[in-house]
């Protein structure tokens, strides 16, 4: 007993008009009819006219907001049957909590997708003719989405704060050490205690790049932005910046690349660098040097080579390592706790959405990772 789209009405409220506009075509192509209002008052005024099927409710409104809304629906005659969906830009947890404790049907977040909007309709619209005991299914399968969505919602706020409220400090950690730098006469320890915080907020930089691209990664939001990238000189300037921290070492880094401009994201590049070089730093025994290179191939596009002469990894962790949060030995060399095993994490997923691929190459001695950009 399949509802007819014709016969059912979809009231959409929102006081804006373009989102109404879309809303209404997005719906009306798959044979709805739509019903239109621009603010609360309008949605009782449409929904004593017109009882629908489905309601579609805006949280953010001028005069009656999508929850105050949302209560004087519920008390008209009909009200309580008909499944009513907030649709909001805010991204907030107390939104989404207040939304859920009214009992809104479904909680979408803008911009919604069309084909996300005519599933997520269909979804409520089945659900009013459910007998009861499935509705009782679909209540534990939608407690049970509300929490991933929450869960989600958390996430991207987590993100947030790293991106604002992390990064913004360690960058001007790194501006105040580099001012000191400056000064003429300052003493030569000051000098070293500068130059190790210019380091250290490096590798929290680093760090929190990582972390947070590992998670944009994971919802398919790393775009690169390509541009041509002259890899000697990116190269270099990466050997430059580690050069404190390879010394502190005693490794050298030997980066003097043919000439070789790649099509890539210069930024992301320029980490995948940072990551690897870093890696080989900490594995390379004293004395030693960390090689980087590159080739162009039909195959495979230009490959780029880090190679170490540390310990190399066993075969069986060759391809774990690049899960995040996988570590051989968290502990380096040195003895100094490394990171966090999100490095090779980041470089394979900045290079597989370049189209790309990063490997461990099996090398008689040492380590040799290769990032390779078609
Ligand atoms: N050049 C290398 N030689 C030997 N082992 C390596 C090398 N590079 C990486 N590994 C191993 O792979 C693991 C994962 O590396 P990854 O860069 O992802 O994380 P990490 O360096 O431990 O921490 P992070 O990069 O997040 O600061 C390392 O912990 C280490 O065990
Ligand atoms: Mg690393």
């Amino acid at each position: 007993m399949t509802q007819e789209p014709e016969a059912t009405t979809i009231l959409v409220v929102d006081d804006n008009e373009a989102n109404r506009a879309l809303a209404r075509h997005t719906l009306e192509d798959e044979g709805y009819r739509v019903v239109v209002a621009a603010d609360g008052a309008a949605a009782i005024a449409a929904f004593e006219r017109e009882p629908p099927d489905c309601v579609l409710l805006d949280v953010r409104m001028h005069g009656l907001d999508g929850f105050a809304t949302f209560e004087r629906l519920r008390a008209l005659p009909g009200g309580v049957e008909v499944p009513i969906a907030f649709l909001t830009a805010l991204r907030d947890v107390e939104t989404f909590d207040r939304a859920a404790r009214l009992g809104g049907a479904d909680f979408l977040t803008k911009p919604v997708q069309p084909a996300e909007l005519v599933l997520r309709v269909q979804a409520m619209l089945k659900l009013r003719r459910l007998s009861a005991e499935l509705r009782d299914h679909y209540e534990e399968l939608k407690r049970q989405r509300d929490a991933l969505q929450r869960l989600q919602l958390q996430k991207e706020r987590l993100t947030a704060f790293i991106v604002h409220d992390l990064k913004n400090p360690v960058s001007s950690m790194d501006l105040h050490a580099q001012f000191l730098l400056r000064e003429r006469g300052l003493p030569e320890p000051a000098r070293e205690a500068a130059a190790q915080i210019r380091a250290d907020a490096a590798q929290l930089l680093r760090m929190i790049s990582n972390l947070l691209d590992v998670s944009r990664a994971d919802e398919g939001l790393l775009a690169p932005r390509r541009a041509a990238v002259e890899l000697s000189a990116l190269a270099a300037r990466v050997a430059v910046e580690l050069d404190a921290q390879a010394k502190a070492r005693e490794v050298s880094i030997a980066a003097a690349l043919e000439p070789l401009t790649v099509d890539a994201d210069e930024a992301l590049l320029h980490r995948i660098l940072s990551n690897l070089v870093d890696n080989a730093i900490r594995h390379a025994p004293a004395g030693t040097s960390v090689r980087v290179s590159a080739s162009r191939d039909d195959a495979e596009g230009v490959t780029i080579r880090v190679e170490d002469d540390g310990g190399g990894v066993p075969a069986e962790l060759a391809e774990r390592i690049f899960d995040p949060f996988v570590q051989v030995d968290a502990v380096d060399r040195k003895g100094a706790r490394a990171g966090h095993g999100l490095g090779l994490a980041f470089c394979r997923a900045a290079a597989v959405a370049h189209g790309g691929r990063a490997w461990l190459e099996p090398s008689g001695r040492g380590a040799c990772f290769c990032v390779s950009l078609p």
